[in-house]
Formats: C-alpha cells, structure tokens, sequence
C-alpha cells in the first residue's frame, strides 16, 4: 500500500520536468512502438499492480453480490486515478490522456466495474467541470470529487432517446433565480453512489439541439429521484438507474458552460469518454487473453497442453492482434488529444475497435476454456459480459461507424 500511496507524489513532483519531455517520447513511442514514456511506464505498473493485488481477487464477488467496490474506489483515490487529467493547479494528477488510457486499461483488466466507476467520474463528470465550470462551480463540484471519497455521474441519455442524443426532452425553466428541471434521465452510471450529476436538459424545444444547456446538480436534492437499479448482463457491482426531475429547483449560478452550449459539451465530454472506454474494453479484452493463455498452457488434451494446437494458437494470435491494433489507435486518439488537435474520429476509432476486439477476445476466451469458460468458477464468462457494454455505452458501434464516416466524409470535402 506504501507504494500506491506514494505514486501521486511520485508523479506530481516530476510532472512539470516530465510534460516537456513527454511530447517528444509521446511521438516517439508511435513511431518506434517500444517503450512507453518513463512517467506512463510507472503508472501502468502501479496500476497493474493494484489491480491484481485488490481488484482482480474480488472482481467475481462483487458481481455476483452486485456491491459497489467503496474501499477500493477510495484506494483509486489515493493513487490519484479519480482526477487522472485534471491539471496539478485544480488539485488533480496532472497527467495527459495518455496516462488515462493506460491506468483505465490496468484497472479494467483487474475490474471492468472499477474501471466503468473511474472513467464516468474522470471523462463524463470532471471532464466538462474542469472545461467549462467557473471558480466558484468548481469548488463546489470538483474539489471534492477528486479524491474517490465522492464520485459525479453524467446525465445525457432519456428513456425516449439514447443515440439521438440531440432530442432531449427533460426541460429545464427559469422560475424566479432558480431553473427548475422536469424529465427522466436514464442509463446513468454511478446513479446511486454519486454525489452531484451533469445534467442536459432543454432551455427551449424549439432550437432543437441548440436549445439543450447542461446543468450542475447535487445528489440529494428535492426533486431529484432515483429509478430501480438496472439488473444488469455485466458490470453489475457499478449502478445504473433512472434520475427523475420533479419540480427540481437548483441555484440560477449550477448552468454549466453557456445557455444553449450543452449539446456541444456532451459532444466534446463524449469524445473524451470514448478514449477511457476504448481503455476499459483494452483491459476486459487482456483479461480476457491472459485467461486463455494461463488455461491453454495447463488444459492437456490428446497428449499435451491445448496452447500446442494450431487451432488454439490461431485464436489466441487473432486475440493478441485486434487488441494489440486497438491499444494503438487508442493511444494515438490519446495523444491527438493530448497535443491539442482533433480527435473526434480517432476516439470513435479506438473505441469501435477497442470493444469490438473485447468481445472478440472474451468470446474466443469462452471457446478456449470450453464447459470451464462457460461457469463462473472462471473469469471467462465475466469478461464475456462485461465486454458486452463496451460496444453500446457512449455510442454504440453503430454510431462510432457514423461518426467516423461523417468525419471521413467532412475531411474530403464533401
Ligand atoms: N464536438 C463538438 N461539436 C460537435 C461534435 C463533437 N464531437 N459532434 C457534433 N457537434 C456539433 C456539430 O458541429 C453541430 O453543430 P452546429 O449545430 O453548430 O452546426 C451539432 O453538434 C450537431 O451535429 P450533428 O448534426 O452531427 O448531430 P446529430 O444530432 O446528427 O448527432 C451523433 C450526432 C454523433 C449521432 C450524436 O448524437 C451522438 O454522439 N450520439 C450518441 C450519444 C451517446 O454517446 N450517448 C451515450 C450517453 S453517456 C453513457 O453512455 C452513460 C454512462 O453513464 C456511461
């Protein structure tokens, strides 16, 4: 525990030294593909080794008893992997997106539910705080939930409309100095734990997307109900309900951004979230691979161990291939963020990929094990499940592919 503690201090104190030279090694490390930069190589092991000391040991009960991992949230916390790319001057970590990728690829490879608890509170809560909240917003929904002691959740999607994200029909009306929310949000991750939302509402139907606004909200708060908890095919220790506005009455001063700016916020918080989950898939994906191959190397049959079989090696070098494809565009989608350029397409790249070669690898994973891929005596059949999500949260593959083309389409002129 020692070591963990100590790793935030260990990145905070080199950060400033390191940033500058992290944009050469960044470059670097695509063109030569061989070692990462000192300060993410550091990060991925601190990672790898909590996630298999803490996370991976309770990974199968913890879903299997649908429990919120607490202890090892707040341990997250402490290692500073709640607040991964808020800058040092905001009381964050400091890192790049980059670092996010990585850590959130370690985590999830130990706890796919960790890693879905850590990337809504990094990318789709603090994401739009750190962009577009003042001082005093700040201090009031980000200070504290950098820590993992509180954690924020992301209220986009209706009952009514999940891909359509634009159609919006919680409303949000002036009424004295207050806005008053009506309106059910639904698919929220973190819903019962979290301890204040990012809400989109519609200040004015008639705009259409150009009339959503988003909104900061604190939990509890009248007004504000939770749904049932989603039973749910994987991630079942995270929570997933409804939020339902009734008359909910919050300080003119929680508009995050400007009136009528929410849909371009949640465009830009998803492009972010889709590099963290691109990370999540990655490590499911891993996790995945290294239960094949343990198995393969142990399992005898006609003779020997199954990993001597072409037919084994063939699936697990397919496995090895997509994922390893995947980690690539996903740091490269990384890394355009992090140098500041575009990378609407590149994280919609990685994550369709990314997830895709999740399921792939937990599915072949499955076909390895045989009847033991098949019980939950083994990880397989959780990987199998929590893969699953990675294709549909965020934006499906089928939007991920639009989004690309569209992009694609754009970048040629037409
Ligand atoms: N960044 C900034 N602005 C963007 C943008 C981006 N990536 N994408 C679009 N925009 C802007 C456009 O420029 C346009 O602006 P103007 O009106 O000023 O011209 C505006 O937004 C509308 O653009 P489109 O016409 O392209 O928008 P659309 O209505 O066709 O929708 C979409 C595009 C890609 C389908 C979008 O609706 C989308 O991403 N849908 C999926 C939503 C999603 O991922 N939901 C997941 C919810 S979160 C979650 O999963 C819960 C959880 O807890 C984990």
């Amino acid at each position: 525990m020692a070591m963990y503690r100590s790793f935030s201090h260990i990145v905070c104190s080199r950060h400033m030294r390191e940033i500058s030279r992290l944009c050469g090694s960044h470059l670097r490390c695509l063109s030569s593909l061989v070692d990462l930069p000192e300060t993410h190589a550091l990060l991925r092991k601190t990672c790898r080794d909590f996630a298999e000391n803490e996370l991976a040991p309770i990974a199968g009960k913890i879903d299997k008893e649908h429990t919120y991992p607490k202890k090892q949230v707040e341990t997250m916390g402490e290692l500073g992997l709640m607040c991964v790319s808020v800058p040092e001057t905001d009381g964050g970590t400091g890192l790049d997106y980059l670092a996010y990728a990585i850590a959130m690829e370690e985590i999830s490879r130990g706890c796919a539910t960790a890693g879905v608890i850590m990337s809504v509170n990094n990318s789709l809560y603090l994401g739009p705080i750190e962009k577009y909240a003042t001082k005093a917003q700040k201090d009031q929904f980000m200070s504290p939930f950098l820590s993992g002691k509180k954690v924020g959740c992301f209220a986009l999607s209706e009952p009514g409309n999940g891909s359509d994200a634009g159609a919006a029909s919680t409303t949000a009306t002036m009424h004295k100095d207050s806005w008053v929310l009506n309106g059910t949000k639904s698919w929220i991750t973190n819903g019962y734990e979290s301890e204040a939302t990012v809400v989109f509402a519609t200040t004015d139907k008639q705009l259409k997307h150009k009339g959503i606004s988003a909104f900061l909200v604190p939990k509890p708060v009248d007004g504000l109900s939770l749904g049932k908890k989603e039973d749910k095919l994987g991630i079942r220790a995270s929570s997933t309900c409804n939020l339902i506005f009734d008359d909910c009455h919050i300080p003119k001063e929680y508009l995050l951004g400007e009136a009528g700016y929410g849909f371009k916020i949640a465009m830009e918080t998803l492009d972010a979230g889709r590099i963290g989950i691109a990370g999540q898939a990655l490590g499911i994906g891993q996790a995945a691979l290294d239960c094949a191959i343990e198995y393969s190397t142990k399992r005898i049959s006609f003779g020997q161990p199954i990993s001597k079989l072409q037919t084994i090696q063939i699936k697990l070098a397919d496995m090895q291939t997509r994922l390893e494809s995947a980690r690539l565009l996903t740091w490269k989608a990384a890394m355009l963020k992090d140098s500041g350029k575009a990378f609407t397409m590149e994280a919609a790249m990685a994550k369709l990929a990314a997830s895709e070669a999740a399921t792939f690898a937990a599915h072949q994973s499955i076909q390895i094990l045989g009847g033991m891929g098949y019980v939950t005596d083994m990880p397989a059949e959780r990987h199998y499940r929590d893969a699953r999500i990675t294709e549909i949260y965020e934006g499906t593959s089928e939007i991920q592919r639009l989004v690309i083309a569209g992009n694609l389409l754009k970048q040629h002129g037409s």
